[in-house]
């Protein structure tokens, strides 16, 4: 047995109130912190004054940057990060979901590789013709997360989408990992239940997807698993009820698993397609592509893979709940019987055709994700060309009817 399992030097707190430790933990980090959020989310919750208030007497001086919208671009990411520089800032704290976060990494590495010209963060991507390297000279980061979904407090992506040339990209470094991480459960209870269940998909498909990568490995695939019974036990609930504390704690606790697992194995087929509709649907959010993809995405891998992918899938319907008697392709189908099984219980059972994309798209939607998604493209169980991808989307379009 070989394998490599990155282990991030990242000081996660998790729990009611864990927010609280942010004051002392930035001490520790810098003196002048640019704080990054969405538009109001964590204003109209009480959120945002909290965090101020523990930075200021910590003695830390706060510039604040609340622009961060879905599916963030690299024009926000520069304007951040001209803010940061303008004020002098060392550190860059995030407060919000996965957009936030993914902003606030990536203005930490714009500001730490800008002092002697400024460098956009596109000049950093891996599918710019001659990417400029992330190196340490990124500031420190802490991610306090607000959603149970992407894994970015945990994860080494930051995923930006540049809107002139249509691609979304996982920007990828060891350098961006959050020094400090914080789950809080009360920030977590805000969620409604529509943001619950589409980032609840995100977590179980970082769970599926990195179980069945070629880059896994026994240790994210345990991880993996468990994430997966988690969502299963506790999104349903979470969904239907968003003060259930001990649901909310279980899907915290599964995006938590899932950051690490797509740090070590990361995502594949379904995360390549979904990334090329959000930079061409900016309003489509990435849990809803997710679920419009994941079961023909499946399908597909199962209907090619090898015995260990359909092992892979089999223990995964395991974890769902499922009985399953040996490995064989007929077993395997049964985590997608599982995987629609729960789609249905939170409202998420719909196909591209119900989120507004074109059939038309389909070709440009392809050469995309082969453009700004080949990590992920290569991490898939099975190979995969432009055939097989216009044959998942063709399949994700007209796959089912939505409840909502
Ligand atoms: O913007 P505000 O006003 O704060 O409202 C947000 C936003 O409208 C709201 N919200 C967030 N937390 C809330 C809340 N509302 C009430 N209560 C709370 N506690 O929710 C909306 C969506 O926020 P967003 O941050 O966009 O959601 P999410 O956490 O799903 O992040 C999605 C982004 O992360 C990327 C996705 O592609 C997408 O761009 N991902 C990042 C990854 C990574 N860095 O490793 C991996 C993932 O696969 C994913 O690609
Ligand atoms: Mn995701």
């Amino acid at each position: 047995m070989v394998f490599n399992f990155f282990l991030p030097q990242i000081n996660l707190f998790f729990g009611r109130g864990a927010l609280e430790n942010i004051g002392e933990e930035a001490k520790k980090l810098g003196r002048s912190a640019l704080l990054v959020t969405g538009k109001s989310s964590m204003a109209r919750l009480g959120f945002l004054d909290e965090t101020i208030d523990y930075l200021q007497k910590a003695g830390i001086d706060v510039t604040h940057f609340d622009k961060v919208i879905p599916n963030p671009t690299t024009e926000l990411v520069d304007e951040g990060a001209k803010l940061a520089l303008e004020n002098d800032c060392n550190l860059v704290v995030a407060l919000g979901g996965g957009s936030s976060i993914d902003v606030a990494k990536t203005i930490a590495v714009v500001v730490g590789h800008s002092t002697e010209e400024f460098h956009s963060i596109w000049e950093f991507s891996p599918s710019h013709d001659s990417p400029k390297a992330i190196t340490s000279k990124t500031l420190p980061i802490i991610a306090v997360t607000s959603t149970s979904g992407t894994g970015s407090h945990l994860s080494r992506f930051s995923v930006i989408t540049n809107p002139w040339l249509k691609e979304k990209v996982g920007i990828p470094s060891e350098y961006i990992f959050p020094k400090v991480s914080i789950v809080d459960v009360n920030i977590l209870k805000g969620m409604p239940p529509a943001l619950t269940a589409e980032c609840g998909v995100d977590v179980l498909t970082h769970c599926l997807e990195g179980l069945i990568s070629k880059q896994s490995n026994p240790m994210s695939e345990e991880l993996a698993l468990k994430g997966i019974e988690l969502v299963f036990d506790h999104l349903p609930k979470a969904y239907r009820d968003g003060d259930n504390l001990k649901s909310r704690e279980g899907m915290a606790l599964a995006d938590t698993y899932a950051g690490l697992v797509i740090t070590t194995s990361r995502v594949t087929l379904t995360h390549a397609l979904s990334h090329p509709i959000s930079a061409y649907y900016p309003d489509i959010s990435h849990g809803a592509a997710l679920a419009a993809l994941t079961p023909a995405g499946m399908e597909f891998n199962i209907a090619g893979g090898d015995e260990n992918t359909l092992q892979k899938f089999c223990l995964a319907a395991g974890a769902m709940g499922k009985k399953v008697y040996g490995t064989s392709e007929e077993e395997a189908m049964k985590s997608v019987e599982g995987v629609r099984e729960l789609l249905s219980k939170i409202d998420m059972d719909m196909s591209l055709m119900d989120l507004g994309v074109e059939p038309k798209r389909i070709r440009e939607i392809v050469n995309s994700a082969f453009k700004s998604c080949k990590g992920p493209l290569l991490a898939n169980p099975v190979e995969v060309n432009e055939r097989d991808l216009t044959r998942v989307l063709k399949a994700s379009v007209q796959q089912k009817i939505s409840k909502r």
